[in-house]
């Protein structure tokens, strides 16, 4: 795989800090010759991602939150003016209210509800709109990450279940739009890993052991395992695929019991 992504730029959204798994996918895509454009959410991510700037080969980086349309469309213009093309987008992006992953899913609030849609799912909407023209130039790849709580009840996953299945959905959506301007849309759905955002799900160490003990590898995943499956989907090795969402979850989806 080395050398496969060379020339190409990927955008990469969603690194908080060396646990992210927007770091692990990060890392592979330059380990694969791509070079990075590191979105970050505020000033304190900002400060985050510096410190792992050298890790990186110290990137091209803008602060953009994902909630603001005019923020996207500053970020992927700056792209086109530093880069002239982006070939790869990578949304590694969620949140809920922290008291709604937790207790009963009956509890959600409308707010929260909307609040975990528009950012974990609708954003992936919002970030193919504004990258597609330079996509299309470079039939290009989108990626997302998604989790098994989209399609089956995982306690304490609640509204952020909800939102992964629309986030799923939505890349179904975009692949059949994009698809004929050779665009393609695909998703990871990754077994828990213990970073800043899953620490918000209530009781995360009984899923982690859960999966360790019931997944036909016995153990969970890690954030470069992620990573490999991603600079696959993302390179041209996976150029028939789109739509798809790839468990990369020590295969724990496929046990009835
Ligand atoms: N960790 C897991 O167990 C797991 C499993 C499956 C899927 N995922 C998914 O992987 C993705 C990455 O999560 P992670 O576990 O690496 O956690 P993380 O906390 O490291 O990453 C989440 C990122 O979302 C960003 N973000 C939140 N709101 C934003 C906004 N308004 N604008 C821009 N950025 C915003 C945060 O800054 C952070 O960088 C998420 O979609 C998550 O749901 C995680």
């Amino acid at each position: 795989m080395e050398g496969s992504l060379a020339g190409k730029v990927a955008a990469v959204f969603g690194i908080a800090n060396q646990r992210s798994i927007a770091f692990g996918i990060a890392q592979n895509l330059a380990a694969c010759g791509a070079r990075l454009a590191l979105s970050y959410q505020n000033e304190r991510m900002g400060k985050s991602i510096d410190k792992l700037a050298e890790d990186l080969g110290n990137p091209w980086r803008r602060e953009c939150d994902v909630t603001q349309d005019s923020a996207v469309a500053e970020f992927f213009g700056a792209v086109r003016d530093d880069f002239g093309r982006c070939d790869i987008v990578v949304h590694s992006v969620a949140t809920a209210k922290r008291e709604e992953l937790g207790g009963s899913f009956l509890d959600t609030s409308w707010e929260g509800f909307a609040l975990a849609q528009e950012v974990s799912a609708f954003s992936l909407v919002r970030l193919c709109k504004h990258a597609a023209p330079m996509l299309e130039e470079a039939n290009g790849s989108v990626l997302a990450l998604t989790y098994l709580g989209s399609e089956r009840v995982v306690p304490n996953y609640n509204v952020m279940g909800v939102a992964k299945a629309s986030l799923e959905s939505c890349v179904r959506y975009l692949a059949s739009d994009l698809g004929p301007r050779g665009v393609r849309v695909n998703a990871i759905s990754a077994g828990p890993i213990r970073t800043l955002s899953a620490s918000g799900v209530s009781d995360l160490v009984t899923m982690l052991n859960f999966v360790a003990e019931k997944s036909p590898m016995r153990r969970n995943v890690t954030i470069d395992e992620v990573g490999k499956a991603a600079r696959f989907l993302l390179s041209d090795e996976a150029s028939g695929v789109t739509g798809q969402i790839l468990f990369v979850d020590s295969g724990y989806h496929i046990m009835g019991m």
